[in-house]
């Protein structure tokens, strides 16, 4: 092989990596939601949800339970008698007891802490995720996940959402659906709880985004103002020279 082809073919290379890397995840469809730190409502069924359906085996380990408590508006007390166990300080970082060699012989992979999974992940990604659950029976825990193949977590949400199938016609699948009846929430009703929870977990991301948002408007307000003297100043100053 000649040096430009042989140099043509390196370039091909290295043009195709990332795509063969990761276009097998990038493939799916992702399902699009607009999270909002403002919903305090939303935050506070999603943070419910989190603490009696994932903690136990992911932690939150860059956030504090007393700081969540106050920035989503619950009292101290209801979050310690609703959220927290009886021998947890509500000072402590939203950590638990799972062990890290034991998760990773238990699941394949120990489950990742989540305090900044939607930074990593983005929300839509995780969304999508909590909703592509199916059946497959030769999964070790009877699941498989159609955004995240052969994921090593179980469906944590099954009861809620029922009995989740992959949605095939003829030879080909796309999405799941869910059997009728089979769990404690309607399809739309699933939905909203995994909206909430992923806005918790995007919350939890970037627990400063509100006050962020807070200052810059009063940031702008500050120039505005120091615009509007500096141009009366330069009124002045030209006054002089003519
Ligand atoms: C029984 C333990 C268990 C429970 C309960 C659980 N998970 Fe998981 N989760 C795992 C494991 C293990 C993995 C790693 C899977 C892998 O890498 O194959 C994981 C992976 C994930 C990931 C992918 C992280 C990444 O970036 O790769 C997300 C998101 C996630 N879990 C969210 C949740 C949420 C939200 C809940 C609560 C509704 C939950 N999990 C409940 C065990 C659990």
């Amino acid at each position: 092989m000649s040096f430009p082809s042989r140099l043509a073919t390196g370039l091909l290379f290295l043009l195709l990596v990332p795509t063969v890397a990761f276009g097998a995840a990038s493939n799916y469809p992702l399902e699009r939601i607009r999270t909002d730190h403002s919903n305090l409502p939303s935050l506070q069924r999603g943070a419910a949800l989190y603490m009696n359906y994932c903690l136990g085996c992911h932690s939150l380990q860059h956030q504090r339970h007393n700081r969540t408590a106050q920035d989503l508006g619950i009292p101290e007390d209801l979050y310690r008698e609703l959220l927290l166990f009886d021998d947890v300080d509500i000072g402590s970082h939203i950590t638990n007891a799972m062990p890290h060699q034991g998760a990773r012989e238990w699941f394949g992979n120990a489950p990742p802490d989540l305090t900044m999974v939607t930074r990593v992940r983005g929300s839509n990604w995780v969304y999508t995720f909590l909703k592509s659950f199916y059946l497959d029976e030769s999964r070790p825990f009877g699941v498989n996940n159609a955004l995240f193949e052969n994921v090593g977590m179980p469906h944590a949400l099954i009861e809620l959402q029922g009995t989740p199938r992959l949605n095939c016609n003829g030879g080909s699948c796309e999405g799941t659906v869910v059997e009728a009846g089979t769990g404690r929430m309607s399809e739309s009703e699933y939905a909203d709880a995994v909206y909430d929870l992923v806005n918790f977990l995007d919350y939890t991301g970037e627990p400063y985004k509100q006050d962020r948002q807070r200052i810059g408007v009063y940031v702008l307000l500050f120039l505005l103002i120091l615009f509007v003297f500096t141009f009366l100043l330069g009124r002045e100053y030209h006054k002089e020279v003519h």
